[in-house]
């Protein structure tokens, strides 16, 4: 099939027959493919062209002509407008079947090797409601499925690729279920108190986010309001409210952006409680504080770093980096099986969390810094130990190439290299295989079941 021939907005009969990573249906026709929107393999549909390239066309499908024997009811009534849960119509085992095969498609193309062994992808055992934390959207102008009417404030998440519309979002079925209800309060007290919600194009208005916590393993929960300026007199009604309403609130902050940028962080003022929450991890507690990151599904990362340690097979003697240590979870949850830790992170709120939690769980072979990780080996002005392993565990876009470099003068005769995303992974092991590296673990694990996202841990030892 010519892509010449074809439209934007043409109405074309498809077959699906794999799913990409990403979460889109696969159709091959002749030599081009096709890459649908809200398709999973074996169904048969009609798809409108929204964009056409020389190699391939892009496609969401607007009528399913034949289900797939794989296909189950999406338990969410937002499925169909929401791009969180792109896969919520394929069957649990079916998702793990495409995602083992996305990272084996990605490692083989990308990374460059063939017929790699890669282990059986661990899936989770809670498939709904497992996220630990949800950022949504304060708005006053909502994203319209038919003709129903919304009130002048909505709460909810971005239509995808709008930046400005957001979805009202009822209730979501993937993260904990008292945000659920966070949600509900947060609606209606902004709509009896007339607050006004930001406006992401005139950068008027004051309700920015709703950005909600749990600690799934100890019930507590943080609230942190995003607002365009501090005036906690507006937003008083909605703390009192959720205090009252949620016995297990114990924190509630506000975080104040006053940019146009259109993200939720800033200076942050304690409005309630304490400034941090608590969640656990096997025997270990650690502190969240509302700018730090932390794993965001709670019942599988014990399963991730459980992990960590049995590939690793750590030796009491060793030296380990754990580059981009976040709250320092990774580096405290293996320490009493190495020497020492060093843990490595940019953001200052972090590493502040890390030092608490590395004296509240009492460990004591751990040091950390906060630094872009690009910088410190070049700026460390202390003597730190050379490393034999290097826990590396990056954001989606990966290794900056002066960390590959760093890495690779420091040579570390094990290399752990855990990621959310595996394009940027295979690229970024591509490179240490040109050196003396060899791969020798691939473990992928689900930590977002009916997301797109794959995390998947890559041991490479010299
Ligand atoms: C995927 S998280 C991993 C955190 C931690 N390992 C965990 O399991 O909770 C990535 C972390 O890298 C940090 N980060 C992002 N860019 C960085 C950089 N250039 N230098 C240092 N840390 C960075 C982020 O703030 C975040 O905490």
């Amino acid at each position: 099939m010519e892509n010449k021939k074809l439209k934007r907005g043409q109405e074309i009969k498809l077959k699906i027959s794999d799913l990409a990573f990403g979460g889109k249906g696969i159709s091959k026709k002749d030599d081009l493919v096709f890459f649908v929107k809200d398709a999973i393999p074996n169904q048969e549909v009609i798809a409108k062209i929204s964009k056409i390239k020389k190699k391939y066309a892009e496609a969401y499908s607007i009528e399913t002509l034949k289900d797939s024997t794989d296909q189950v009811n999406p338990v969410c009534e937002h499925f169909k407008w929401c791009g969180g849960c792109t896969t919520q119509q394929l069957d649990y085992q079916k998702q793990l079947y495409y995602k083992q095969k996305q990272v084996s498609d990605i490692l083989n193309k990308i990374g460059g090797e063939k017929n790699l062994d890669i282990n059986t992808i661990i899936g989770c055992a809670h498939t709904f409601f497992y996220r630990n934390k949800m950022e949504y959207t304060f708005s006053g102008i909502p994203w319209y499925i038919g003709d129903e009417s919304y009130n002048d404030v909505i709460v909810g998440l971005h239509v995808p690729k709008r930046f400005d519309k957001i979805l009202n979002i009822n209730k979501c079925h993937i993260n904990h279920e008292v945000f659920n209800d966070i949600l509900e309060i947060s609606k209606e007290i902004a709509v009896k108190e007339k607050m006004i919600p930001y406006h992401v194009r005139k950068h008027t208005g004051f309700l920015r986010f709703l950005v909600i916590r749990i600690g799934i393993h100890t019930n507590e929960v943080m609230v942190n309001l995003v607002t365009a300026g501090y005036k906690p007199k507006i937003i008083k009604p909605l703390v009192d409210a959720l205090v009252d309403r949620i016995p297990n609130i114990k924190s509630i902050v506000n975080t104040i952006n006053n940019q146009k940028s259109n993200i939720a962080s800033g200076t942050s003022k304690l409005l309630y409680g304490d400034e941090y929450i608590n969640e656990k991890i096997g025997d270990y507690t650690f502190k969240i504080s509302a700018n730090s990151f932390f794993q965001t599904n709670s019942y599988q990362v014990k399963t991730l770093y459980d992990y960590i340690i049995k590939t690793a097979d750590f030796k009491k003697s060793d030296i380990v980096y754990d580059l981009y240590c976040g709250t320092g979870t990774i580096g405290i949850y293996i320490s009493s099986f190495v020497k020492k830790v060093y843990g490595i992170e940019i953001v200052k709120d972090a590493i502040k969390d890390a030092k608490f939690n590395a004296k509240k769980n009492n460990i004591k072979n751990i040091s950390f810094y906060d630094s872009d990780i690009k910088d410190f080996f070049t700026n460390q002005n202390t003597k730190i130990d050379k490393p034999n392993t290097i826990i590396i565990d990056p954001p989606r876009p990966g290794l900056h190439p002066n960390v590959i470099k760093d890495i690779i003068t420091l040579s570390p005769s094990k290399i752990i290299y855990v990621s959310c995303n595996p394009s940027t992974q295979a690229r970024d092991v591509k490179i240490f295989l040109e050196e003396d590296y060899k791969i020798c673990n691939i473990q992928p694990i689900d930590m977002f079941p009916h997301t797109p996202h794959i995390e998947c841990i890559i041991t490479l030892k010299k």
